[in-house]
């Protein structure tokens, strides 16, 4: 509405997060046109910092995502003016009442929404909302606010934080961020099932063997170990951005694509799932390792990181869903840093089951295995959904092939996929909370996976050491075969 004003206030403005995402997404938005007329942007830490010096900071990462356009340095320099910095204690009450009446110069007589993004570490969250509830809340518009992942590091923190948020903000307000859940192809995932009927009636266990959710970067912690080590893979990959994949992929029909709805069936199957055995999980961590010359370091090598460190960095775990839809159904996981680059990516794979008394079985030898179709849904990079099909090789013979049904994105369309952080940033200022997560959501996701931590925890499990650039531990392989599966082929 033009008579209001949303002001979006970035707390840790300094930080990596904000730096590479939060305000190159802000300016993403900005240049076409998605936000609101009137609206100001805040950057709030703890340095010094001038306007001046904030839009310098923010100018060296903001990129023409389409630059095919001619105006792109007008509107950043355009963007840039709209941005502010204020600098203060995030424990401070004063430092926000400062920061209330700026907001409040910007805002004139306009209705007054807020946004604050807590781009910070968790122990201050609550110092934070504290502050900023009290002392720069909007007075005739909606106060939101935006926060990251650690959420907690087991079920009771994570409570703790719940129930620490709840004290000043109610759940409506609260917009916690799983940025994978902005991605384009895994919103993509409610349409290919929903609304084809060639997929829809196989989702379930009559047709579908297995489901793998993989998650693998060819780079290590680099720079972040003091980060990561306080958390691993587990909860850094596993317990959000997966689990919440999956919670997408294999919920029931929501009675609507309202908020609620969705929201309801995630629950309800994360509710379906039985804790993560040790006996179903490997976990492994990076070694150093040289190639061509190069030494590439090991996880423990990172100064930040403990010499003694079990922390995994690499984990496969296999989950059922105890439903009448996914009884028996194996959903693996695999989630690993410093990995193959041809393993630079994030894929889904259904894998479906073999075509009854199939007349073509002698054309595959033994490994009829390799004849069922699997649907890969490639969400990074170059996205890509396929589906692996059988076809006979033109000729007068009969030989069979694997061929590919194949929508890749970059050729089938050509608008530019935008980042995560600018669909979800849009939706929590429109007030749209289909993709972000509700505290039961997350109570459900944490009961999955704490057993699991703190028995590796409190057992100090050691983790399978594989080599910078390797595939991962075999452990992986052994853990699949023992549900009859067989990993994905690289895409
Ligand atoms: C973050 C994790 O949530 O996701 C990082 O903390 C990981 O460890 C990152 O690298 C991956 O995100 P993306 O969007 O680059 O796949």
């Amino acid at each position: 509405n033009n008579d209001s004003t949303v002001s979006i206030t970035v707390v840790g403005a300094s930080g990596d997060l904000a730096k590479k995402k939060i305000f190159p997404a802000l300016f993403a938005l900005y240049y076409e046109d998605c936000l609101p007329k009137h609206f100001t942007i805040f950057g709030y830490a703890r340095s010094k910092m001038t306007d001046a010096e904030l839009r310098n900071m923010v100018s060296k990462t903001l990129t023409c995502r389409i630059d095919k356009r001619e105006n792109c340095s007008e509107k950043m320099e355009e963007f840039l003016e709209r941005c502010f910095y204020h600098s203060g204690q995030y424990d401070s009450e004063g430092h926000f009442i400062d920061l209330d009446k700026k907001l409040k110069q910007h805002e004139g007589s306009r209705v007054s929404n807020r946004l604050f993004y807590l781009s910070i570490p968790p122990n201050i969250f609550l110092d934070v909302v504290k502050c900023a509830s009290k002392s720069a809340s909007s007075v005739n518009g909606w106060t939101r606010v935006i926060v990251e992942k650690p959420f907690g590091r087991d079920s009771e923190s994570s409570a703790a934080l719940t129930r620490g948020l709840k004290q000043y903000l109610v759940e409506d307000q609260i917009f916690r961020i799983d940025h994978y859940l902005g991605k384009e192809l895994v919103e993509n995932l409610s349409v290919l099932r929903f609304s084809n009927l060639v997929f829809e009636p196989l989702w379930s266990r009559q047709y579908i063997r297995n489901v793998q959710l993989i998650f693998s970067e060819d780079f290590g912690t680099e720079g972040r170990g003091g980060y990561f080590d306080g958390y691993g893979i587990i909860r850094d990959i596993m317990q959000n951005h997966l689990l919440q994949i999956l919670a997408l992929f294999a919920m029931e029909t929501p009675i609507s694509l309202e908020a609620e709805d969705i929201r309801n069936e995630k629950v309800k199957v994360l509710r379906s799932m039985k804790p993560l055995q040790l006996e179903d999980v490997v976990i492994g961590q990076y070694k150093s390792h040289t190639k061509g010359g190069t030494t590439y370091p090991g996880y423990i090598d990172d100064k930040t990181v403990p010499k003694d460190s079990v922390t995994p960095t690499f984990a496969a775990a296999a989950l059922f869903i105890n439903n009448a839809r996914w009884d028996g159904v194996p959903f693996l996981m695999k989630a690993g840093k410093a990995l193959h680059t041809k393993r630079y990516v994030a894929e889904i794979r259904v894998q479906f089951r073999h075509v009854p008394g199939n007349l073509y079985k002698g054309s595959f030898g033994t490994d009829l295995d390799r004849a069922t179709n699997e649907l890969v849904i490639r969400v990074q990079p170059d996205e890509a959904i396929y589906l692996k099909i059988n076809n006979k090789i033109p000729g007068l013979g009969m030989r069979l092939d694997r061929s590919n049904l194949n929508l890749h994105y970059a050729a089938r369309y050509s608008k530019e996929i935008p980042d995560a952080y600018e669909r979800l940033l849009l939706d929590a200022i429109e007030g749209e909370r289909r993709l972000f997560i509700r505290s039961d959501e997350l109570d459900a996701a944490w009961s999955l996976f704490t057993p699991l931590l703190k028995e590796l925890e409190e057992k100090r499990i050691a983790p399978e050491l594989y080599p910078y650039g390797s595939r991962g531990p075999v452990g992986a392989h052994y853990l699949a075969a023992k549900y009859n599966v067989r990993w994905g082929d690289l895409s």
